[in-house]
Order: C-alpha cells, then structure tokens, then sequence
C-alpha cells in the first residue's frame, strides 16, 4: 500500500493510474478507523480498480470550540486496517499542504440544505468539508467516492455540489455500520466511558421505535418525532441537540412522510456529541 503525503505525489500516482485505464475510487476519511469506514473501503474495492483512502483532519470543518485538537489520531494503526482491506493507496497530508500560506478558496453550499440539523449547530461545518472533499476529489481524480449514511446530511451536501460543479464523480452511500448493541460506529465513540456507552444505546432504540411506528403505517412527522424525544428522555445522561425530519437528499421539511425521508437525532451523552438516523422510504 502506498502512502502519500504530498499533493505532488498524489496527483502524479493517480494521473498514472488514469492513463493506464483504471477507475479510482476515493474513501475520504479523518482516521480513527472503525468497522464503519472500512465497509466504504470494501464498497469501493468492489467497484473500481483502484482504491484511495484519506486520513485527514480537517481543521477547516471543525467549529472553534469542537474538538479538534483532541479529535483521535492513529495513522499506524489505520494504515494497517486499511492493508487489509486491499486499499491500494493513502493520502494523509499535514495541514499546511492542502492549506499553504495564502489559501483562500472554499467550497459554500448555499441551497438550504445547509441552514438545517448539523448545518445550522455547527457554522461552516459543511463549508469545511465541501472544501475538503472538492480538493480531494480533484486530487484523487476519483471516477467514484464513497460516503456513509451515518452522516447523511453530509452525502446531501456532496451530492449537491458534485451536482452543481458538474464533478464528473459518482457518489455512493454506504448504509449505516452498527455495533451488535445498535450503536453506529463512530470514531468519537472513544471519547465516552463505559456507563456513558451503555446510555448512547439510547439513540439507536430510539429510531428502532420510530421505525416500528413508521412500519406500522405511521406518517405524521410530529408523531414519528414524538416517539423519537419520549425515548430519548428516559436516558438522563441524555441531551437532545436536534430530533427532525426531512425529504431525502433535498432536505425539505415534511410534516406528513411521502417521499423519501430522512429522521436525523444529534444527543449529546455527557460531553459527546453523537449523531444517527434512518431513512424512510
Ligand atoms: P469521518 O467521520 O472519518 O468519516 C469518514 C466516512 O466514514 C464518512 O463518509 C462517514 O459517513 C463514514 N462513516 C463513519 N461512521 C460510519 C458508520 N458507522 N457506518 C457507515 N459509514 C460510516 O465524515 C468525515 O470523516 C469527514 O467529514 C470527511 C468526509 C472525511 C471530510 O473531512
């Protein structure tokens, strides 16, 4: 597996790829790999030639009293998980090479599926990573790119403006990585103890009710949220930043389910901010 870690070395490995005919797949990523990330990194072994991995994090998309600088690093360890899932390359640049003195361009999503859920909490979140993967994208001259469903108000952002850049890339969304618990994979679930893990079950039996709810015929919006905040207030150690729902990918509010739907939570165990949802179609 090759590691790179300047942009000249990346830009030259996939332009050699490109001219021997290969399809590039790109799994951007900010490291602390977890099962999660890596049912990307088989998704697109699955679909292209060649598979790139990133590990960077991006301080751009980071609010100015999130957790950056604690945010977990391990790249040897990552490095090896990603071996053996037969990722061809990594790029893990430092900051300063994809943002050098003088930087001044970023990618802002102004339809208002960023003025929503994350969007609306975290201020520049989604400019900071619309930059990032614009960049990345470019870099890997990636044919496809692979994206979680955990965070999918993310892959509507992408969408967006792949869309609207006319990025000649295909965006694919992976389904949601669980513990046998029901907790989703997430590399800030390091961050919490063990009773705060045991409370974080919270929000996966939370959406399994609504879901219930929603299979049972269920359409009201209210009524499918109402079932979400109820579950969540039996967990104390539970604080609900955001339970909603909107149209998917379009991010449109519904007040009775008709289309494809998307039922997002944020909840804050103690001092960690987790975030789940289903789809509803
Ligand atoms: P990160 O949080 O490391 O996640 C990288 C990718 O893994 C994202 O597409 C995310 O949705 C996916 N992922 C994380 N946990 C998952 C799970 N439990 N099941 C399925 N997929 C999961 O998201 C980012 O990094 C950054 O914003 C990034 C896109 C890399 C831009 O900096």
């Amino acid at each position: 597996m090759k590691i790179f870690t300047t942009v000249k070395e990346i830009q030259a490995y996939a332009k050699e790829q490109k001219a021997a005919g290969k399809t590039i797949g790109l799994c951007p990523t900010m490291g602390a790999l977890h099962e999660g990330h890596m049912t990307l990194m088989r998704a697109a072994r699955k679909k292209c030639d060649i598979v790139i991995a990133s590990v960077f994090v991006n301080p751009v998309q980071f609010g100015p009293n999130e957790d950056y600088d604690k945010y977990p690093r391990q790249f040897d360890a990552d490095c090896e998980k990603l071996e053996k899932e037969g990722v061809d390359a990594v790029f893990h640049p430092e900051p300063l090479e994809m943002y050098p003195e003088g930087y001044g361009t970023y990618v802002t999503v102004e339809s208002g599926i960023t003025n929503v859920l994350c969007g609306a909490r975290r201020p520049g979140h989604f400019r900071g990573v619309a930059t990032v993967v614009t960049k990345l994208m470019n870099l890997a001259r990636a044919d496809e790119a692979f994206f979680g469903q955990k965070d999918a108000q993310q892959v509507a952002v992408v969408r967006r403006f792949v869309a609207d850049l006319n990025l000649n890339v295909h965006v694919n969304m992976v389904p949601i990585c669980r513990e046998e618990s029901g907790l989703a994979r997430s590399s800030r679930n390091a961050y919490m103890s063990a009773e705060e893990k045991q409370a974080a079950l919270v929000l996966s039996r939370s959406l399994k009710k609504a879901r219930e709810a929603y299979d049972a015929g269920e359409r009201s919006a209210a009524a499918l949220k109402d079932i979400v905040s109820k579950e969540l207030a039996t967990e104390k150690l539970a604080k609900v930043d955001y339970v909603d729902v909107y149209t998917f990918p379009a991010l449109q509010p519904v007040e009775t389910v008709s289309e494809e739907s998307l039922l997002a939570i944020a909840v804050y165990i103690g001092k960690t901010r987790l975030i789940d949802n289903i789809i509803l179609k």
